[in-house]
């Protein structure tokens, strides 16, 4: 049964965003994004839940929690439950990893039901506006999981020609799993690490707008050097230096990624399953 869904301009969302950041390929900003776009949905008044999904747990070391706390893999083990991991940092529920993670993989792999084991555990959580997942840098099982479990994905990028190779075949695995689970929408590449000055970069950027159909956010990140640092500090850039050219990127990237996920839930119907 199908329902339309009508938003009202109310601050806050009707229903739970799940929007997994995601790039198989190694440092294109997945981490940063997911802490900085939830450190700036927070800071704007949104009840914001980020899940550290990567053994190397770098969300959850880039916030200063310490790697004794339990983490997701104990929940993925039913050892704890959710509520037991969440962590607040800066206005956000944190849900913290580590190096156990890479044994849930193998642990969930044979499992029936192994692609919604992520889902089943969100469903846990009580109501948030949105819910970030960071991504390892891999088409693994916990990613498809954290695909599984979306609604969006949001897709950080340098203007690299490599990340450019890359791109495609993420989009090609997304179309594989649009099969299955047809709600997940791509709601765009956010270009990263962006130095205006280089003529590669622009050319890149211009490629990526004229050539994908996938929104390319108009927000792009620029590099900066307070976003290298505040991982040490255990801050996000937004807390850490909240007037820096990446504090003040990805605040408007937010209002950007509010508006379009507002406008979806208006267009698109939703089922009584969703
Ligand atoms: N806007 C920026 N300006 C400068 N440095 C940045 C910026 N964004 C991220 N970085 C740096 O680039 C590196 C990679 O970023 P990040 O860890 O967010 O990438 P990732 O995609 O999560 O990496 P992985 O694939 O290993 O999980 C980090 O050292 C980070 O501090
Ligand atoms: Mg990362």
């Amino acid at each position: 049964m199908t329902i339309p869904f009508h938003c009202d301009t109310n601050h806050s969302l009707k229903r739970t965003m799940i929007i997994s950041i995601v790039n198989h390929k190694g440092g294109t900003g997945k981490t940063t994004t997911s802490i900085n776009l939830g450190s700036s949905l927070a800071e704007a008044g949104y009840r914001v839940v980020l899940v550290d999904l990567d053994a190397q747990g770098s969300l959850t070391y880039s916030l200063g929690i310490d790697d004794r706390s339990p983490t997701i893999a104990d929940a993925f083990h039913g050892d704890a439950t959710v509520h037991q991991l969440i962590i607040e940092r800066e206005g956000m529920a944190i849900l913290p990893a580590g190096a156990g993670l890479a044994d849930v993989e193998l642990a969930i792999a044979k499992a029936d039901e192994r692609f919604n084991h992520l889902s089943t555990l969100l469903q846990e959580l009580p109501d948030y506006d949105f819910v970030l997942i960071d991504c390892p840098p891999s088409l693994s099982l916990l990613t498809l999981n954290a695909l599984a479990a979306s609604d969006y994905i949001l897709v950080p990028m340098q203007m690299d020609v490599l990340a450019l190779r890359g791109l495609d075949s993420m989009l090609e695995t997304v179309r594989k799993v649009n099969a299955i689970h047809p709600r997940l929408t791509v709601l765009g590449i956010v270009p990263v690490m962006v130095d205006t000055r280089k003529n590669m970069h622009q050319e890149i950027l211009k490629y990526i707008q004229s050539n994908y159909t996938e929104h390319v956010f108009t927000q792009v990140i620029h590099t900066s050097v307070k976003a290298a640092e505040a991982p040490s500090f255990g801050k996000s850039v937004v807390a850490y230096a909240p007037q820096s050219t990446t504090a003040i990127d990805y605040r408007a990237l937010a209002k950007e990624v509010v508006r379009m996920t507002k406008k979806n839930q208006q267009q698109r119907p939703i089922t009584i399953n969703d």
